[in-house]
């Protein structure tokens, strides 16, 4: 049985959603990544792992729109020359990464759910598509506009653009008018009650799936800033590079801050005096042993 909206569930579509997503989208703005991010301080380390996994989403995401852009479930919200972002991911993926980026760049285990429920979504339930659209889509068009500001001076990046294509709309003058008329396509999807439900509680998950990823990525870069100290750089855990290649390792970028590798006998002149003293006595003792 359908379940009833509450009273207070707005009407529209783009109204409800926003509505839905308030708290969550609150959560997102405050993790740790994003926080940082937004006082400045994100580093390319940090920048470049961002932008790669950004690159998996939207082909994926993209991939599953062209497969459903005939469906009347996301026919009204097809506009792939205002908004999709694959080739600009693709260049700055060249910027970051140079030009062998396709065979370097890292593929994260977060990265890797989000690009898993695309597919689920896309194949099986694409009346839920229209969630994964909004949640990045107008999120690129709102606050990806005060991040790319905010990457730009921090990262001191060239004022041409470089390096942020991503966040650059050449075929929308107008991110206000142009959302506006998104959110009035939205409402036009015919939906019954109950997909216009799952709709909310995956445009939820959507928002979830970003929050992880912020989550994992912060973890990443401060556990291979830690290994640093420590012994040889760890193996980052869930992190990889392109699934053909199923190479594990700690971020395969490079690090301006890469210290060179350790071994046992780079540690100083402690650990080189004792090796010597405890050879000396080994030596000393197998010697009156033998007498
Ligand atoms: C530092 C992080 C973030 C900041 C500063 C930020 C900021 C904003 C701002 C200022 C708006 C405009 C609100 C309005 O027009 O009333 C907005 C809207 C939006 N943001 Fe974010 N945001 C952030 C992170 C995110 C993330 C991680 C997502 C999801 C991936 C997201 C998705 C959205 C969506 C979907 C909207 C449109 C809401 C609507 O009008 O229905 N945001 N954001």
């Amino acid at each position: 049985m359908e379940r009833p909206q509450p009273d207070s569930m707005p009407q529209d579509l783009s109204e409800a959603l926003k509505e839905a997503t308030k708290e969550v989208h609150t959560q997102a703005e405050n993790v740790e990544f994003m926080k940082n991010f937004q006082k400045g301080q994100v580093t390319r380390d940090g920048f470049k792992l961002v932008m790669a996994s950004l690159y998996h989403i939207y082909v994926a995401l993209e991939e599953e729109i062209e497969r459903n852009k005939e469906n009347p479930v996301y026919t009204p919200l097809y506009f792939p020359e205002e908004l999709h972002r694959r080739a600009a991911l693709e260049q700055d993926m060249a910027f970051w990464y140079g030009p062998h980026w396709q065979e370097t760049i890292p593929y994260t285990a977060a990265t890797r759910s989000y690009t898993r429920r695309l597919h689920t979504v896309g194949r099986t339930e694409p009346e839920l598509l229209v969630a994964h659209a909004y949640t990045r889509y107008l999120g690129d068009l709102s606050g990806g506009q005060v991040l790319k500001k905010i990457a730009q001076k921090a990262l001191d990046l060239p004022s041409s653009g470089e390096g942020l294509s991503f966040f650059t709309f050449p075929n929308i003058a107008s991110a206000t008018k142009f959302k506006q008329l998104y959110r009035a396509r939205m409402n036009t999807l015919e939906m019954t009650p109950e997909v216009r439900r799952r709709v909310i509680e995956e445009a939820k998950t959507a928002f979830l799936l970003n929050i992880q990823l912020f989550e994992e990525l912060q973890s990443l870069l401060t556990q291979d800033t830690e290994g640093w100290d420590q012994s040889p750089p760890a193996a980052a855990p869930g992190l990889r590079r392109r699934e053909d290649s199923k190479v594990q390792g700690s971020i395969p970028t490079q690090m301006p801050s890469e210290k060179p590798k350790q071994n046992i006998f780079s540690r100083g002149p402690l650990v080189r005096w004792l090796l010597t003293l405890s050879f000396l006595v080994t030596t000393v003792a197998v010697g009156l042993y033998a007498m």
